[in-house]
């Protein structure tokens, strides 16, 4: 066919074509995106593209762009700053000092350190969790560089050792929320979505966790909070509430198909049980678990259970990366701790990381698979690296050899981001001017505080 309002504007070559739609299935083939949507995952030669853009993908494995199911790009200013600490001390000395003391361009210039990592990483979408002010300058930054984000400003209105700087007033922080999602949800041809994010039990009132529900669900937006991350967290939610943490969540609305809670370690089997039965999603983050000796959550029961899990890295302080390769290759190794070498095997692991993360964001018509009409969220992984040789099942690569560097080229929407592991339209000097210059000014608030 020669007509040219058909051909693609966009060719992804020559490349191995994990589309992810099963398990084992990949093939040599080409992609071909036009107007921002896949219309073409071939095994052979996409002929008729001679006014195409060629990305070339030869050495290399083709993927749906990686989801990230809850990652907080806001706290990429204090990464490598916050080491050493369980999670309430984590909380309490180093990381609500900090979004107490970022402003508006430090928001900015942490959401853009943020963003830009996990696109070249392969990350072509992640649910994120702000901090409670200026979210958005989070949504203004991830508008201009093209990731695919679901966002939320955070809500805490209760908590021992947080700073005054960051408790709202339930109703305006609703109002402030509300605000945002009406902005920005659908907003950049739909890339950008909005997620209600009410902290975590410690941080909420009763009030303001039912207002959170009832504000997504008059919507139509998602929910996200962290949960039974840390024993001591747990038994604090107990002796305040004289609940369980998802029994109290469960209380006030925080459980649902369109919930997604963060961790999951600390759980009871009727948790379990109500987790299957509402089909609320896990989001395992074993990269930060391990780093602030949280504990490990049971994926493999879970997912017996019945309960769809997904994968994110968390924050930067407390992983110290948001590398979804990283948590792959956790997540395919320390549960053969409990059950032995077979219990989360490549292929199950990134299906998480694309297919069932993009079901989990309700965006499965959309995004985590290859296949055609579907947005053009497309990566190329490159398989020469040393690691990635000399051969073997493509998901074993992948998962178990496979890192951020070698992510070769990152496409949203049609639009390149990423080529030959380069940000394009991004001057990485002036950006690297700016995270320096927002941290330094925020490290100065901070101390000014103490
Ligand atoms: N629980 C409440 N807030 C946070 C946070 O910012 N990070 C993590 N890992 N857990 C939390
Ligand atoms: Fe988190």
């Amino acid at each position: 066919m020669s007509d040219s309002s058909f051909s693609p504007d966009l060719v992804i070559r020559n490349g191995l074509v994990l589309p992810m739609v099963a398990d084992g299935v990949h093939f040599r083939g080409e992609i071909a995106i036009r107007d921002g949507r896949i219309t073409a995952v071939s095994d052979s030669t996409i002929e008729d593209c001679s006014t195409a853009r060629i990305l070339d993908a030869s050495n290399a494995a083709v993927l749906p762009g990686f989801i990230q199911g809850h990652v907080h790009v806001v706290q990429s200013l204090l990464r490598h700053q916050a080491d050493g600490l369980e999670l309430l001390d984590w909380l309490r000395l180093r990381t609500w000092p900090y979004e107490a003391a970022l402003d508006g361009d430090g928001v900015e210039a942490a959401a853009e350190l943020g963003i830009v990592e996990l696109l070249c990483g392969g990350t072509t979408t992640a649910l994120d969790f702000g901090t409670t002010h200026d979210h958005n300058r989070v949504f203004r930054a991830a508008e201009s560089l093209g990731i695919r984000l679901v966002s939320g400003k955070t809500h805490m209105d209760i908590g021992a050792g947080a700073p005054v700087a960051l408790l709202e007033n339930p109703d305006r922080s609703l109002s402030d929320a509300f605000e945002l999602g009406q902005r920005w949800h659908g907003a950049a041809d739909g890339r950008l979505r909005y997620a209600v994010a009410p902290r975590f039990a410690l941080s909420c009132s009763p009030g303001l966790l039912r207002g959170c529900a009832e504000l997504a669900r008059a919507n139509g937006w998602l929910l996200q909070t962290h949960a039974a991350e840390n024993g001591a967290e747990v038994e604090e939610v107990r002796a305040l509430s004289g609940l369980g943490n998802i029994e109290f969540l469960d209380s006030h609305g925080l459980v649902g198909d369109d919930v997604i809670l963060a961790h999951g370690i600390h759980l009871e089997k009727a948790d379990v049980r109500r987790l299957a039965e509402t089909r609320t999603t896990i989001c395992h983050c074993p990269g930060a678990n391990l780093k602030l000796g949280s504990g490990i959550a049971d994926v493999p029961g879970l997912i017996q259970s019945g309960i769809a899990v997904v994968l994110g890295a968390d924050g930067p302080p407390c992983n110290n990366r948001l590398s979804i390769f990283h948590e792959m290759s956790l997540a395919a190794t320390i549960h053969g701790l409990r059950y032995g070498p077979t219990a989360l095997g490549p292929w199950a692991v990134l299906g998480m990381a694309t297919r069932d993360a993009a079901a989990a964001l309700h965006m499965g018509d959309e995004v985590g698979t290859l296949e055609n009409g579907k947005a053009g969220d497309v990566i190329v992984v490159e398989l020469d690296g040393w690691s990635a040789l000399p051969g073997g099942d493509p998901a074993s690569r992948i998962v178990f050899g496979g890192g951020p560097h070698m992510v070769r080229h990152v496409v949203v929407a049609g639009r390149p981001l990423v080529v030959d592991g380069k940000l394009v339209d991004v001057d990485a000097k002036a950006l690297r001017h700016r995270i320096d210059e927002a941290w330094k000014a925020t490290r100065r608030r901070m101390e000014e505080v103490q």
